[in-house]
């Protein structure tokens, strides 16, 4: 593991944000910075780190994490559904595949939990019985296995707006998503997600809930984004579970909700400034993330050198000259 002094001298050295030249124009989702070359995405992950949709601020080695662990995912379940990996040309950054998105996210839950307006314990607590279209008994208690996944589908928000329950009729009805292909991102969904938890059980974790992003790559679906990431999943402890639920204990969880916590605790909830993250905040989320990776992993986490964006420039700069070259030239005025 990555020592204390180490986090926090790169807590000087954040990696926020990245300028490249020769590579167009700069997007930003919350969290990624990307550049598109032809059928190219670049996904550069930063340290930027969400929470109520909003970014709050920034984690040291929090980019590196993401991608190496989606990295390791995608590897993993590449038999299951081609992903939009082309290269890692550098720790956090990913040379994809520019899909066409489907504007909805696949979530796929195994236990019944949460708290926030899309999860389903917080449905089922204010008793609702259909959600997400779907039907569920009475008598079910906080953080229950479920008798078999289930996939709670929601729309994908434009910036700053708030993810929306979904049902599959809806997303027929509204033509998010053609049936055949809906069909096939259902079944697809379900596989990733048992194929999770197997590698999860080996390692002593179980992946509560995920989810997954498609799209269209030269008429085939895709996987897309991130894979089983503690930015996109819940993991908890396999070991202590049973146990903690027969008790009526919370699981004990590898997931972002003590950094939510802080944020409630300090009386914000998405709306207005965000309080300035602690110190102290900061670094025990970075490790929270490195050991979830060597959790999954088994390997250890080995560091980038901060600040990092001298290193991503030079590992991209092949690629950027290869653009310039291909671009097409005016000829020169006789
Ligand atoms: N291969 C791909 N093809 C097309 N789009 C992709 C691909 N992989 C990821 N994306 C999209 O790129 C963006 C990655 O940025 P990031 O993860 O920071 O976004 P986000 O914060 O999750 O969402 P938003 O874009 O709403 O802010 C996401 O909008 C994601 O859906
Ligand atoms: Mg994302």
């Amino acid at each position: 593991m990555v020592s204390k002094n180490q986090i926090k001298s790169a807590c000087n050295k954040l990696f926020k944000t990245i300028n490249l030249h020769g590579f167009g124009k700069k997007h930003q989702g919350k969290v990624r910075d990307f550049y598109k070359i032809k059928d190219k995405r670049i996904l550069i992950t930063t340290d930027r780190i969400s929470a109520f949709d909003r970014v709050l601020g920034y984690i040291p080695y929090k980019g590196q994490v993401l991608n190496q662990l989606s990295k390791f995912w995608f590897d993993k379940t590449a038999d299951i559904i081609p992903n939009h990996i082309i290269d890692i040309p550098h720790p956090n950054v990913a040379v994809a595949k520019d899909a066409k998105p489907y504007p909805v996210e696949m979530v796929v839950r195994g236990y019944i939990t949460g708290v926030t307006s899309t999860a389903i314990w917080r449905a089922y607590e204010l008793g609702e019985r259909t959600i997400y279209g779907i039907k569920f008994p009475e008598g079910l208690r906080k953080n229950q296995k479920l008798p078999k996944p289930i996939i709670t589908p929601t729309s994908k928000a434009e910036h700053g707006a708030h993810d929306e329950r979904l049902t599959h009729d809806e997303i027929l009805k509204r033509k998010l998503v053609a049936p055949k292909i809906l069909e096939q991102m259902e079944e697809v969904s379900l596989k990733l997600y048992k194929r999770g938890n197997e590698v999860c059980k080996k390692r002593g974790l179980i992946l509560v809930d995920t989810k997954y992003e498609f799209g269209e790559y030269k008429g085939k679906l895709i996987l897309i984004d991130e894979i089983h990431t503690p930015d996109s999943s819940r993991f908890w402890n396999a070991k202590n579970y049973q146990e903690r639920f027969k008790k009526g204990l919370e699981p004990e969880n590898y997931e972002k909700e003590f950094f939510r916590l802080w944020y409630t605790g300090q009386g914000y909830r998405g709306d207005g400034k965000p309080p300035v993250m602690s110190k102290q905040l900061q670094i025990e989320t970075a490790q929270h993330y490195i050991k979830l990776y060597e959790m999954i992993t088994g390997k250890k986490f080995k560091p980038e050198k901060y600040p990092i964006e001298k290193s991503i420039i030079k590992a991209l700069s092949v690629i950027a000259s290869k653009a310039k070259q291909s671009r097409p030239r005016l000829p020169r005025p006789a």
